[in-house]
């Protein structure tokens, strides 16, 4: 593997059941790059990138991420540098957008108060929702909905950012 590949699979295979959902997937991803893929609807984009943070399990192959193989000792590491959006945004709904933002900034990154609320702050006026920080995930349309998941990744500076 290249030093600059941050995420390399070899030969990945995926079955749901008998359904065959990723055939010899290999492929690499050097630090900074930004890689789209595309494909019809139910051809596997999702499950390949929940692949990426241990999400879903893989079958056959080898999954890096980081210069670390993708195995459950590893998974706690990984998932500290990768962020995820989610297709359906997977905000809580019960907590305000600012809290949503701060949540896992103070709870895993034991940020103050304070500080968290700050740097949510900022990224939600990246995303242009920065007056929306009080609101409930309920009370605003997709794509902004989407803008917060998306302010809620940047919160834990991820060095991978997966959508
Ligand atoms: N948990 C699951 N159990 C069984 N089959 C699944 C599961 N998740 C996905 N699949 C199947 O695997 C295939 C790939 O699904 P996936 O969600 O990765 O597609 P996608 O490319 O992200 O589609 P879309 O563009 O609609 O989001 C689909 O045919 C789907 O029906
Ligand atoms: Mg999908």
């Amino acid at each position: 593997m290249s030093e600059k590949n941050i995420i390399t699979f070899n030969n990945v295979d995926k079955w749901y059941g008998n359904y065959h959902a990723l055939k010899n997937v290999n492929l690499s991803i050097k630090k900074g790059e930004r890689l789209v893929i595309c494909g019809p609807s139910g051809s596997g984009k999702s499950t390949l990138i929940r692949c990426i943070n241990g999400l879903e399990k893989y079958d056959h192959g080898e999954i890096t991420v980081a210069g670390h193989s993708l195995n459950h000792k590893e998974l706690h590491t990984i998932r500290g540098q990768v962020g995820m959006v989610f297709q359906h945004f997977n905000l809580f709904p019960h907590m305000t957008v600012l809290d949503n933002l701060t949540l896992a900034p103070r709870r895993t990154l034991k940020m103050s108060k304070d500080d968290a609320e700050h740097l949510a702050r900022d990224f939600l006026d990246r995303v242009h929702i920065g007056h929306q920080a009080d609101k409930f995930p309920g009370q605003l349309s997709g794509g902004q909905q989407q803008r917060v998941a998306i302010a809620r990744s940047l919160c834990m500076k991820p060095s991978i950012l997966l959508f």
